[in-house]
């Protein structure tokens, strides 16, 4: 038998070193496909699409929810699209939610309810960009793609100790992880280097100890892995602040609107609030509340951060009478609805302020 000689004991980066790392340690998820088994193109575009901005462990169970109940592109593409939004709710960025709809549609419409394999083809849909193409076409399809996310950002920029900081140092990263990526089991790769960003690579304390490319990591020799991916000093960014009012009838029904269409949290459910203004003191009074009222203010602010700022919301609560006529653009939420309402994590932060 030709036994093939470690790459590592050759001081320098392998994908194989890595392969062999992934056959034993890959992570069980619920989008993956076993080993030897084909994977489905719509459970690998649906899992990238909720795995943009929002951790693993958050996706499990949206994911469980979404495929048990469209086992397939053309149920997702037939179902109403609010029902869709009112799944979605609670993992954030919801233009996301939105472009799955017009992407199942799309795969429908231009491509036979099959998703293209060619990453060209693949950006080409709704919500599709660079990483997701390149995910989608190396795991659905075992293409050679060059995926690059957070997670193997931080991988290569210690393996070759890049020095250029972050999100400059975004092309040399991709052409180095491009220079690691194999022809064969691309997809693996792919998901072998984020599983090891997500475990043994972390951004703090990482453990190196027991890693596949032990011995070929320059920032480990150099003993201070921690200090990459280098990254340019973030401004500080200004706190907004606003009020949020939470108006409940005699009958258990919540006041609410939907919000525009486009912009944050576009066509997300709320309580009716004040604007979201930036260095604004915290509001003392119900100014800009839907009526008149015996308003009480909550015992503390609800804090929010979104990706461009941070958000403090001092919440009002009336309870009012059934004959309480209801302001434009508004509407009476029943009691039994709130639950399965499409509030976004924030308004759900909203509707478990306390009271004294
Ligand atoms: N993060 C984004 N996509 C992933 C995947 N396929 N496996 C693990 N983590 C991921």
């Amino acid at each position: 038998m030709i036994r093939q000689e470690p790459a590592e004991s050759k001081g320098k980066p392998a994908a194989v070193d890595l392969l062999h790392w992934y056959d034993r340690h890959a992570r069980v998820l619920p989008w993956r496909s076993l080993p030897g088994e084909k994977a489905d193109p719509y459970r690998v575009w649906l899992s990238e699409i909720m795995l943009q901005q929002t951790t693993v462990q958050t996706v499990k169970a949206y994911f469980e929810a979404f495929t048990a109940r469209w086992t397939t592109v053309q149920s997702l593409a037939a179902a109403p699209v609010e029902d869709i939004m009112k799944m979605w709710a609670g993992l954030g960025y919801y233009s996301r939610a939105r472009n799955l709809h017009a992407c199942a549609q799309a795969v429908v419409a231009k491509h036979n309810g099959v998703f293209p394999e060619d990453e060209i083809a693949l950006r080409a849909l709704p919500g599709i960009g660079t990483y997701t193409a390149a995910a989608i076409s190396a795991i659905a399809y075992g293409r050679r793609a060059v995926v690059v996310d957070g997670n193997v950002e931080r991988v290569i920029a210690r393996l070759f100790q890049v020095q250029e900081a972050l999100p400059a140092a975004k092309p040399l990263i991709r052409s180095l992880t491009d220079g690691l990526t194999p022809d064969q089991r691309a997809g693996d790769f792919a998901q072998a280097m984020m599983d090891l960003g997500a475990t043994l690579c972390s951004p703090r304390r990482p453990s190196c100890g027991i890693c596949p490319f032990l011995g070929a990591c320059q920032a480990q020799k150099a003993g201070d892995p921690e200090t990459y991916p280098r990254k340019t000093a973030k401004a500080e960014k200004t706190v907004r602040r606003g009020a949020a009012f939470m108006v409940r009838r005699e009958d258990g029904a919540l006041l609410v609107r939907t919000r525009p269409p486009k912009g944050l949290l576009g066509g997300m459910v709320e309580v009716p609030g004040s604007d979201w203004i930036s260095g604004a003191p915290v509001p003392l009074n119900p100014n800009g509340a839907p009526f008149a009222a015996d308003w009480q203010r909550a015992n503390r602010a609800v804090r929010h951060v979104f990706t461009h700022f941070p958000l403090e919301l001092t919440v009002f609560r009336a309870d009012v009478s059934l004959d309480t006529p209801t302001p434009e653009g508004m509407r009476w939420l029943p009691a039994g609805d709130i639950a399965g309402e499409a509030f976004p994590t924030v308004f759900r932060k909203v509707l478990a302020a306390e009271f004294v």
